[in-house]
C-alpha cells in the first residue's frame, strides 16, 4: 500500500524541471575569489552536479548596509551556473542576520530560558517573534524575489535554512507577548486556559492573559502544559516566518518553494506534520549520528519519516555529508562505499535527489573540518574520485524518478508526543520517546519490513499492521482511528506509556494505558520503573529493563511473563482479540532480540512479509516501483560479503545480473526489474 492519506504537496522533485534525480550541494561562493568560482562550476559539471543551493548565508553580502543592496556577486554566480546548465536552489539569505542589524537593533537577539542573551558571532541569532527581524528579512526576500523570481535557472526557492536549528525557542519579552496572543487565539478565555493547564495546582491560577510568561527558568518543575504549549507556539512561530517569506516570494515568482527540514535524532523542535502541507517539495537534511547505536537504521527511519511528510511523494535530500561532519564529539569519516550506501538508502526510501553540504571544503570558519564534495586535498584525492563516481551513478538512476515505495506497516509518530513524553517529573528519567520509537522501528528494520511513518489520526485502511511506540499523548479521535482499524480486522502493536494523556497533558483516569485500555484488554494501576542498572527476568529467557508494569488482563491473553521481581507471574506482553483484529501490548523495555521476536510474531499474524528474502540482519532491501519497473535496492551494511538472487540490470556497476550475485562488504546494488515480465 502506498501512503495516500496525507495532503500531497503541490509539486515534487520532478516538478523542479531537472532531467533526472537532483545531484548537488550547498555552495558558498562568497567564501572564495572569483577565479575559484569558474573552476568550481567546471568541476561541478565534471561531477554531474545539476542543482546548487546558493545564498544560504548571503545576507551580509547582498545587503552590506541597512537597505543598500548589492546583487553583483549573486548576479555573476547565477549567470555562471545558468550558463553551465546547472539548476539553482536560491536561498532567501535570511538564515543569519548581518552584524549591522544586531548592532542597530539588539532586541532582535534571542534570549534563553534563564534570561541571558545569545550573542552574534555564530549563526541564527534572531528571535522568531521579533518584528524588526521580520521586517528586515522580508525586505531582503522581496528584493531578492523581485530580481530573480522568474530567472530560468532558478528551479527552487530555499527559504532561510534549517529554521529552528539553534533558535527554536526565545524567551524574551517580545516572545512572551507573542506567546500570550497565541494562547488567546487557542483558548479564547483565561478560564479555558486555566482548565487546560491545570492551574489549580500550586496556586498557578491566572486572572488575565497578561500574567502569563513563557516557561522561563524556574526553581521547581514548570507547569507541563505551559511547556507543551510553548513548544507548539515555537514551532508555529517559525512556521510564521516561513509563511511570510514564501508569501513574499509568491508575489514575484511561480517557482517551487521549500525549506530544509531536520528530521533527525538530535533536533525535535518543530512539528513537521503541520509544516509539510506548506512546502512545494519536501526537503530534508540528514547526517549520520555516531552517538547512536545504529546510525544507518536511524537514517532509514528519517528517510521513511520524510516520505511520510511528503504524503508518499518523492522528496529531496537537501543535505548530507560526503564524509565526516564537524559538530559531533568524534567526527568519523565514512568508510569506503558508505557515501554511496547512504545516498542509495535515501533514494530507496523515496528521495528523488541527493545533495550535500557542501561543494568546496571551507578553509576558514567553524565548518572548516567538515567534509565536502571537493575536499581540502583537491581533485587529486579519494574524496573527489568518490564525488565523480557518485555523480555518475546518480545520473544513471534518473529512471527511478517518481517511483513509489510500498509498505504494509504504519508507524505512528509525532513530535508533539515527544515534547510531552520527554518532560521532567515523569515516572523515570531513563526513557526518551524517540529511543523507544527507534527500538520498534529497528525491530522492523531487522526483519526487513518496509514501514510508512504516519501522524496520529492518519487513516490506516491501506495497512495490515499499525505500530504505536510510546504514544504518551494522543487525542481521543486519533486513538479511535487505531481502535476502529483493529475492530475492522487490522492489527496493532502498542508499547508502554501510550495513551496516557490527552492534548492538554491531562491524565486519563481509570487505569493505564488510558486511551488504549479497552482496545488492548489490559489495565494497569501503577507504573513500576526499575532502579538504574536493575533488570527482571522474562519467560523467554531475556530480561526487561528500565520500565515494568503490573498488567491486569481484562480480556487480553498473556504472551510473555515477568518471572522475577515483584511482578513475577504477571503478563509483560499481551494480545487482545478486538473485533475482527488483534491488539498487542508490550509493557516493558525488551532487549532487541526479544522485541524482534515479538514483532516477528505480530507481523506474521498480520500477514506482513519482509520486503524480500534475505532482508534484515544488516542487509537492507527496499523496493521502489512504478507501473512498468521495480528497483530493488540491496545495501550491505555488514563487513562481510553477502549473496542475493535478484536478476535484472544492476545500476551501480551498470551490467546485467542473474542467478546468485555476490555483494561485497559495505556494497550497494540497485537492480532494475521489468514488472510486465511474467
Ligand atoms: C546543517 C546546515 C549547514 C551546515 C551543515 C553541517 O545544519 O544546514 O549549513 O552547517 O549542517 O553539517
Amino acid at each position: 500500500m502506498t501512503l495516500r492519506s496525507l495532503p500531497i504537496p503541490a509539486e515534487t522533485a520532478p516538478g523542479l524541471g531537472l532531467d533526472g534525480l537532483a545531484f548537488g550541494c550547498d555552495y558558498n561562493p562568497e567564501q572564495w575569489d572569483r577565479d575559484v568560482w569558474r573552476e568550481d562550476v567546471a568541476l561541478m559539471r565534471q561531477a554531474g552536479v545539476n542543482l546548487v543551493a546558493i545564498n544560504i548565508f548571503g545576507w551580509s553580502h547582498v545587503e552590506p548596509r541597512d537597505g543598500e543592496y548589492d546583487f553583483s556577486g549573486l548576479d555573476e554566480i547565477i549567470e555562471l551556473l545558468a550558463d553551465a546548465g546547472i539548476g539553482i536552489d536560491l536561498g532567501t539569505g535570511t538564515a543569519s542576520c548581518p552584524p549591522w542589524l544586531t548592532t542597530a537593533y539588539p532586541e532582535v537577539l534571542p534570549v534563553v530560558a534563564d534570561g541571558t542573551t545569545r550573542w552574534p558571532g555564530g549563526r541564527q541569532a534572531w528571535c522568531p517573534s521579533s518584528p524588526v527581524y521580520r521586517e528586515k528579512s522580508i525586505a531582503l526576500v522581496r528584493a531578492t524575489a523581485e530580481r530573480y523570481g522568474s530567472h530560468p535557472a532558478v528551479k527552487l526557492w530555499h527559504v532561510s535554512n534549517e529554521l529552528g536549528c539553534h533558535n527554536a525557542a526565545c524567551y524574551c519579552d517580545v516572545s512572551a507577548a507573542a506567546f500570550r496572543s497565541w494562547l488567546e487565539a487557542r483558548y479564547g478565555s483565561i478560564a479555558a486556559l486555566n482548565s487546560a493547564w491545570g492551574t489549580a495546582f500550586w496556586s498557578q491560577r491566572y486572572d488575565t492573559f497578561a500574567e502569563i510568561l513563557p516557561p522561563r527558568a524556574t526553581l521547581s518543575f514548570v507547569n507541563p502544559t505551559q511547556r507543551l504549549d510553548f513548544d507548539r507556539f515555537c514551532s508555529d512561530e517559525l512556521l510564521g516566518q516561513y509563511r511570510a517569506e514564501a508569501a513574499t516570494i509568491r508575489e514575484f515568482s511561480e517557482i517551487p518553494i521549500t525549506t530544509n527540514f531536520m528530521v533527525a535524532a538530535h533536533i525535535t523542535a518543530l512539528d513537521y506534520w503541520s509544516w509539510a502541507p506548506e512546502m512545494s517539495v519536501i526537503a530534508n537534511d540528514h547526517y549520520l549520528d555516531h552517538r547512536l547505536p545504529r546510525p544507518h537504521v536511524e537514517l532509514a527511519f528519517a528517510a521513511d519519516t520524510t516520505r511520510g511528510l511528503a504524503g508518499g511523494s518523492p522528496w529531496l535530500l537537501m543535505e548530507h555529508s560526503t564524509s565526516a561532519v564537524n559538530w559531533q564529539p568524534r567526527n568519523l569519516p565514512k568508510a569506503p562505499g558508505e557515501m554511496l550506501r547512504n545516498t542509495a538508502a535515501h533514494i530507496a526510501r523515496g528521495a528523488d535527489g541527493v545533495c550535500f553540504f557542501q561543494w568546496r571544503a571551507s578553509v576558514s570558519g567553524s565548518e572548516k573540518f567538515h567534509s565536502a564534495m571537493l575536499p581540502h586535498a583537491g581533485t587529486d584525492s579519494r574524496g573527489w574520485a568518490n564525488t565523480v563516481e557518485l555523480g555518475r551513478i546518480v545520473t544513471r538512476l534518473a529512471e527511478v524518478r517518481g517511483a513509489r515505495v510500498h509498505a504494509d506497516v504504519a508507524l505512528v509518530f509525532s513530535w508533539e508526543n515527544q515534547w510531552a513524553a520527554d518532560q521532567e517529573a515523569h515516572p523515570t528519567s531513563d526513557i526518551r520517546a524517540l529511543e523507544q520509537v527507534h527500538a520498534l522501528y529497528g525491530a522492523l528494520w531487522d526483519l526487513g519490513v518496509t514501514v510508512d511513518i504516519v501522524p496520529p489520526g492518519a487513516p490506516l485502511d491501506d495497512y495490515a499492521l499499525v505500530v504505536v511506540p510510546h504514544l504518551y499523548l494522543v487525542r481521543d479521535a486519533d486513538a479511535a482511528v487505531i481502535a476502529d482499524f483493529v475492530r475492522r480486522g487490522g492489527h496493532a502493536l502498542v508499547t508502554f506509556f501510550s495513551g496516557i494523556v490527552d492534548e492538554t497533558d491531562r491524565i486519563r483516569a481509570g487505569g493505564y494505558p488510558g486511551a488504549f485500555r479497552d482496545l488492548l484488554g489490559v489495565r494497569v494501576e501503577e507504573f513500576a520503573p526499575l532502579a538504574e542498572h536493575d533488570a527482571v527476568a522474562l519467560s523467554d529467557g531475556s530480561v526487561a529493563t528500565i520500565w515494568t508494569e503490573p498488567v491486569s488482563l481484562t480480556g487480553a491473553e498473556s504472551i510473555l511473563q515477568y518471572v522475577s521481581g515483584p511482578l513475577a507471574g504477571m503478563p509483560a506482553v499481551t494480545r487482545n482479540r478486538a473485533g475482527a483484529g488483534s491488539a498487542w501490548y508490550v509493557s516493558t523495555v525488551l532487549q532487541p532480540a526479544s522485541l524482534r521476536a515479538i514483532v516477528e510474531r505480530v507481523t506474521r499474524e498480520a500477514g506482513v512479509h519482509p520486503t524480500a528474502p534475505g532482508a534484515g540482519a544488516g542487509v537492507e532491501i527496499v523496493r521502489r516501483s512504478n507501473d512498468t519497473h521495480e528497483w530493488v535496492f540491496v545495501l550491505n551494511h555488514t563487513d562481510a560479503p553477502v549473496e542475493h538472487g535478484f536478476s535484472g540490470h544492476e545500476l551501480v556497476t551498470d551490467r546485467a545480473i542473474s542467478g546468485t550475485t555476490a555483494l561485497p562488504a559495505g556494497g550497494t546494488h540497485i537492480i532494475r526489474q521489468d514488472r510486465s515480465r511474467p
